[in-house]
């Protein structure tokens, strides 16, 4: 019965432990999850195969107040979850290029290959 009594504490703790985690809001991560390196065999680089994706489609909105800024790696960077998500208009993102076509799959795959190999300034 002693040892119940000692254990019990513990018990809730690690209860209540868990339950917190699990009700804790999943936030809205856009993302690139389970994403594998044999996926991108090459490294991609922001000035030959980044650059242009957004230049062809999107600067002509996006580098002329349209916001978010989206014109060089900075700017690129740090939205690149974003501008991965308009592509195909999902978690919440709307669709891009707006009222064009959408990016080619295989740029698409490029940027986010991009993204996991860790947004480099190449
Ligand atoms: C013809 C102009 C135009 C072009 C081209 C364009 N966009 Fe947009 N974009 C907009 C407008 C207008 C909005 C804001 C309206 C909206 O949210 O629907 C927007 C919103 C966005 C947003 C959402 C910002 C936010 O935080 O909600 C992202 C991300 C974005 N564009 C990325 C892109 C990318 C990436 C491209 C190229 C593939 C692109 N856009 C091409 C006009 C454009």
């Amino acid at each position: 019965m002693k040892k119940v009594t000692l254990i019990l504490p513990f018990l809730i703790l690690g209860l209540s432990f868990i339950l917190i985690n699990c009700t804790k809001d999943k936030t809205t991560a856009p993302i690139v999850s389970n994403f594998i390196t044999a996926d991108c065999p090459d490294t991609i680089k922001f000035v030959k195969d980044i650059m242009p994706i957004i230049s062809d489609n999107c600067t002509s909105c996006h580098a002329n107040g349209q916001s978010p800024q989206i014109s060089d790696y900075a700017t690129v960077s740090a939205n690149a979850e974003k501008i991965l998500n308009s592509f195909t208009g999902s978690n919440g993102l709307p669709f891009m290029p707006q009222g064009g076509n959408a990016v080619n799959d295989s740029l698409i795959q490029k940027f986010k290959c991009w993204i996991s190999q860790g947004k480099l300034n190449n």
